[in-house]
């Protein structure tokens, strides 16, 4: 332990993709060895959109099981679930008030989302990075491991602490993304100029963590790729680059690694070994997460205690925001 604290989180708003392991889980591993760590079920996020009330409330305990079957440790990290954590929405109201509407209407992903939900277009949608800095910022992280796309709210999160700072007195950590130079933008495998996304409508774009071994091979089969046959990373090349990262990722192995790899071999044979490589990598986090999750006994009790955790320091953080901003909290 370094003395850092790292912050991370995920929606449980869909099934997840290979893109959120790769971009998030995948590089949690490491971290959880060195620093003082806390992974998040983003539920207050994820009622942003419309959800079903039982379905969120599965998936929630569905992701709790699978970070655990990646190989996150609930011994050495605080494991919970967003809102039981009252101070999430406490700290980010206080945040609002020094946020302002025209940043938030500038957020990439706001726009995106209000595109594809324009029948929905609420103010928690447009809040979100406000909840997201909430979340970093309570617990004074100083590293946010996430992929590509969640890099601009970050930077909100930083500018949000650094305003409040010079506002109010030294009071936040100024934190940082932490994004892997491999698999940050994992991309869709019919459109490779999109990301891989959870809630995409093409079924084939997106490998899910939960797809079984003949559906992750027929996908990646059916991967779009370029015109000739050269399996090498390059920009007129996006979706051979895109498949030689989650290989990659997944052997563990360098870009230039894979690309000698299949040297001379044909795109059938590469996108089959791709397939099966992710197959084999996902066959027993599956098994475990179903093991997890029939042990409820067991996952509330790691949920209960990483709220615990995480409700400690949270608390502390509140009040000295409310301290700082001249909120009457008794004698
Ligand atoms: P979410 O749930 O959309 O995604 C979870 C994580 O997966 C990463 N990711 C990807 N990485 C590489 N390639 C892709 N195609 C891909 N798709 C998703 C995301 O960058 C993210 O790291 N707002 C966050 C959740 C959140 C959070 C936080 C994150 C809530 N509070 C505090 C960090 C800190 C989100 O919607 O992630």
């Amino acid at each position: 332990m370094e003395g850092k604290t790292v912050y991370s989180a995920i929606q449980p708003s869909g099934d997840l993709t290979i893109g959120n392991y790769v971009g998030s889980i995948r590089n949690w591993l490491t971290l959880q060895e060195e620093y003082d760590c806390y992974f998040a079920m983003a539920n207050m996020h994820a009622i942003t959109v419309r959800q079903d009330p039982a379905e969120l409330r599965r998936r929630t305990l569905s992701l709790a099981a699978l970070y655990i079957a990646c190989g996150i440790d609930p011994e050495k990290c605080a494991l919970y679930v967003q809102s039981q954590v009252p101070q999430h929405a406490e700290l980010m109201w206080v945040l609002n008030t020094v946020t302002y509407v025209g940043e938030m209407e500038r957020m990439t992903q706001f726009k995106d989302k209000s595109r594809k939900h324009a029948d929905n277009i609420n103010m928690g949608l447009m809040d979100y990075p406000v909840l997201m800095a909430a979340d970093i910022l309570l617990f004074k992280a100083d590293l946010v491991p996430v992929g590509q796309d969640q890099t601009q709210h970050v930077e909100i999160a930083r500018d949000i602490a650094i305003r409040f700072n010079n506002r109010f007195g030294e009071t936040f950590t100024v934190p940082k993304a932490l994004i892997m130079k491999q698999g940050a933008k994992i991309a869709s495998l019919q459109d490779p100029a999109k990301k891989m996304s959870k809630s995409d409508e093409n079924p084939n774009a997106s490998v899910f963590l939960t797809d079984d071994r003949d559906t992750i091979i027929r996908k990646f089969k059916r991967a779009v790729t370029d015109s000739d046959d050269r399996i090498v990373v390059s920009e007129d090349k996006p979706g051979i680059s895109n498949l030689l990262a989650i290989y990659a990722s997944f052997t563990g192995k360098t870009t230039e690694e894979c690309e000698k790899e299949f040297e001379g071999r044909g795109y059938g044979e590469f996108k089959l070994a791709v397939g099966e490589t992710v197959a084999d990598k996902l066959a027993p986090v599956q098994e475990e997460q179903k093991r997890i999750l029939s042990d409820k006994t067991y996952l509330h009790g790691v949920l209960a205690s990483g709220a615990e955790r995480a409700f400690k320091v949270a608390r502390k953080t509140i009040s000295k925001v409310y301290r700082k901003v001249g909120f009457y909290q008794g004698e």
